[in-house]
């Protein structure tokens, strides 16, 4: 059981791929005071089953929120119910895993079009920094339960799911393998997030970094991915458990390894 991480657990996209095993891999590992939100956009839908089981499985433990994060309403609505469940101990961990990626993969120039590039930003950057925005008091609420500038995952963090393709500095040696320009942009500008939210809520002691979960065999990653969702999971856990003030405003991937912006 993971020591390092507990207390109230915010996580987005949880209905399959990599967020899914989160929740399953977070409920497994945490203590019995930990509570999980774990957000969909179709609670009720046939795509949630995976999700509900994993519910049931640990009543009490899991709660699925309803969560669209390309609709503002749709987040405010998400934080209103999860402020209301939560109470004095605040909000400890939000994992913004949630995104899209468009047009369809290879994703060359001559398709992509203004359609694509605004819906990847929106979901993918927009959705987060007003999800942070909303969750800030309840964040900020957890940080201020301890004393002293340690920050950690379990005392109060935000999480922002990133990837090695959003590194400007590598994107000589992996553009020709993943083109993307949607998806790549969105996510150099969500690590822009992530250093601003590093440098605002230092002063909060809130932990704000990125994660690069590797090449995961997802709806997302495809059949060739190096990883499985497990292994994934497994290692981000490692990681999330042991970060601290040297990795806020950072980008590491799933080992732990320092990306390079
Ligand atoms: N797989 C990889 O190789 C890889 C590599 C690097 C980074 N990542 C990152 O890892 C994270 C998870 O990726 P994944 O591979 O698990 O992707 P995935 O299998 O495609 O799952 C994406 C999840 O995001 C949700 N989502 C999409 N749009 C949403 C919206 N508007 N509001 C709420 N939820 C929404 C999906 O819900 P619906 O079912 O409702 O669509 C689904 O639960 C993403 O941030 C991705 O960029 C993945």
């Amino acid at each position: 059981m993971s020591e390092t991480l507990g207390g109230n657990i915010f996580v987005t996209g949880t209905n399959r791929g990599i967020g899914l095993e989160l929740v399953k891999q977070l409920a497994e590992k945490t203590g019995p005071e930990a509570r999980i939100y774990a957000c969909c956009r179709q609670p009720e839908g046939s795509g949630a089953e995976a999700l509900r089981a994993l519910a049931t499985q640990y009543p009490g433990k899991i709660t699925i929120i309803k969560l669209d994060m390309s609709d503002e309403d749709s987040i405010s609505a998400a934080v209103q119910a999860v402020s209301k469940q939560i109470g004095a101990g605040g909000l400890n961990l939000l994992i913004n895993n949630a995104a899209i990626n468009k047009p369809a993969v290879p994703a060359l120039l001559d398709v992509t079009g203004k359609k694509d590039m605004m819906e990847v930003y929106e979901t993918n950057v927009v959705g987060p920094f007003l999800l942070v925005k909303m969750l800030l008091p309840l964040l900020q609420r957890a940080a201020e339960k301890d004393s002293g500038d340690k920050m950690s995952c379990r005392r109060s963090a935000i999480i922002n799911i990133s990837t090695v393709i959003s590194s400007i500095e590598k994107c000589p040696e992996t553009f020709t393998m993943a083109q993307m320009y949607p998806y790549r942009t969105s996510k150099a500008a969500l690590n822009m997030l992530t250093r601003c939210q590093a440098e605002n809520f230092k002063i909060n002691n809130i932990l704000v970094t990125a994660l690069h979960p590797g090449w995961v065999r997802t709806d997302m990653g495809g059949k060739e991915g190096h990883l499985s969702t497990q292994e994934s999971v497994y290692g981000l856990m490692s990681v999330m458990s042991s970060l601290s003030n040297k990795d806020c405003g950072m980008l590491l991937d799933w080992e732990g390894n320092r990306i390079p912006w």
